[in-house]
C-alpha cells in the first residue's frame, strides 16, 4: 500500500509505461540504482575503447583503421551520451570519474580481458557489441526518460558495430588457413566472455528484481543470454567458425538454441577485479585523465572568458 502521494504519481507513472523525467519525483533508491546503473554503463564505454584503440596503429589497411577510429569514437560518444543521462539525475561527471578512479564504480568486466590479434578486433564486434545490443534495445523502453533516449541512438551505431565485426570475421574466416585459424582462436577467447556478458545467472542477480519493478529491466539475465545465443549461433554457421561450447545445438522442443553453463566464478573473479587487465586498464584511464587535466583547465578557462558564448553553446 502506497501512502506517499508522490509515491502513487510515480508508481502510476510507471504502471503506464510512462517515462519518468528528471524532474518528476523519484524514490531515493532509483535515483541510485540508477546512476549506479548509468555510470557503470558510461564507464563501459570509455574503458571499452582501450582493447580495440590497442591495434589502430596495427590495423590491415587504411579502410579497416578508417573503420576502426570511427568505431572507437562512437564508443567515446556513448559514454558522453550516458554521462549527461546521469548528470540529470544530480550527480556530476567527474564525482563518477572519480569513483571509477577509486575503484568504487565498475565497468563491463569484458573489458579486462586482452586482445591479442587483429581477429580480436572483429570478435569484439561481433560478440561484445553483439551482447551490448541485446542488453541495449530493451534499455530504449527503459522507465527514465534520458537513459531510454541515449539508448536509442546508442543502438543504431552498435548495431553498426556488430555487422563491421562479423564482415572483419568473416573476411578473415575466408582468407587463408592462418587468417582462418585467427579468426577461430579469437572467437575461442571471446565467446564465453560474451555469455557471460549478460550478467550473473538469475538466481544470483542482486539487482534484477527491483530494477523490473521499476521499469528499468525489462528481462533477466537468462532471458537476455538466451536471445544472444540465439543471434550468434546461426551467425557463427555463417561465418564458418565454431563457438568453443560442445552443448550448442538447435532444440526443436524449446524453439531456442541449448548452451553450455558460462563459468560464472570466472565472471566473478574478473568483476572483483582479478582478470588478465583489470590494472592495466584502470592505470591507463587514470594516467590519461591526469595528462588531458590541462585540456580541462583551458576549456574552463575559456568557458569563465567567454560566458555568452558558452551559454549559447
Ligand atoms: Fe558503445
Ligand atoms: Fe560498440
Amino acid at each position: 500500500m502506497i501512502s506517499d502521494p508522490h509515491e502513487a504519481e510515480f508508481q502510476a507513472l510507471i504502471d503506464s509505461d510512462q517515462r519518468i523525467e528528471p524532474r518528476d519525483w523519484m524514490p531515493d533508491g532509483y535515483r541510485r540504482s540508477l546512476i549506479r546503473q548509468i555510470a557503470q554503463h558510461a564507464h563501459s564505454e570509455i574503458i571499452g575503447m582501450q582493447p580495440e584503440g590497442n591495434w589502430i596503429t596495427r590495423a590491415p589497411s587504411l579502410r579497416r583503421k578508417a573503420i576502426l577510429m570511427a568505431k572507437v569514437q562512437d564508443e567515446a560518444g556513448h559514454g558522453l551520451y550516458l554521462y549527461c543521462a546521469a548528470e540529470t539525475l544530480g550527480v556530476d561527471r567527474a564525482e563518477l570519474i572519480d569513483l571509477l578512479h577509486q575503484g568504487r564504480q565498475k565497468y563491463s568486466s569484458i573489458f579486462n580481458y586482452p586482445t591479442l590479434t587483429w581477429a580480436d578486433v572483429g570478435a569484439i564486434g561481433w560478440l561484445v557489441d553483439g551482447a551490448a545490443i541485446t542488453n541495449q534495445i530493451p534499455l530504449c523502453r527503459c522507465s527514465f526518460g534520458p537513459y531510454a533516449r541515449a539508448m536509442v541512438r546508442v543502438c543504431k551505431e552498435e548495431s553498426f558495430h556488430q555487422r563491421q565485426g562479423f564482415e572483419s570475421l568473416y573476411a578473415l574466416s575466408h582468407g587463408t588457413p592462418e587468417q582462418h585459424e585467427m579468426a577461430q582462436d579469437a572467437v575461442n577467447r571471446w565467446w564465453w566472455p560474451s555469455v557471460e556478458m549478460l550478467g550473473p545467472p538469475d538466481t544470483e542477480s542482486t539487482h534484477s528484481a527491483q530494477s523490473m519493478a521499476w521499469g528499468i529491466k525489462r528481462f533477466s539475465n537468462d532471458e537476455l543470454r538466451q536471445r544472444f545465443v540465439d543471434m550468434v549461433a546461426p551467425q557463427a554457421v555463417v561465418l564458418g567458425l565454431t563457438p568453443p561450447d560442445p552443448e550448442l545445438r538447435w532444440n526443436e522442443d524449446r524453439g531456442h538454441y541449448d548452451f553450455g553453463e558460462p563459468d560464472f566464478e570466472e565472471l566473478r573473479r574478473v568483476v572483483s577485479g582479478d582478470g588478465p587487465c583489470n590494472r592495466q586498464r584502470a592505470a591507463h584511464h587514470l594516467a590519461a585523465h591526469d595528462e588531458g587535466a590541462w585540456v580541462r583547465a583551458a576549456a574552463a578557462a575559456y568557458a569563465a572568458k567567454h560566458p555568452a558564448t558558452s551559454a549559447a553553446a
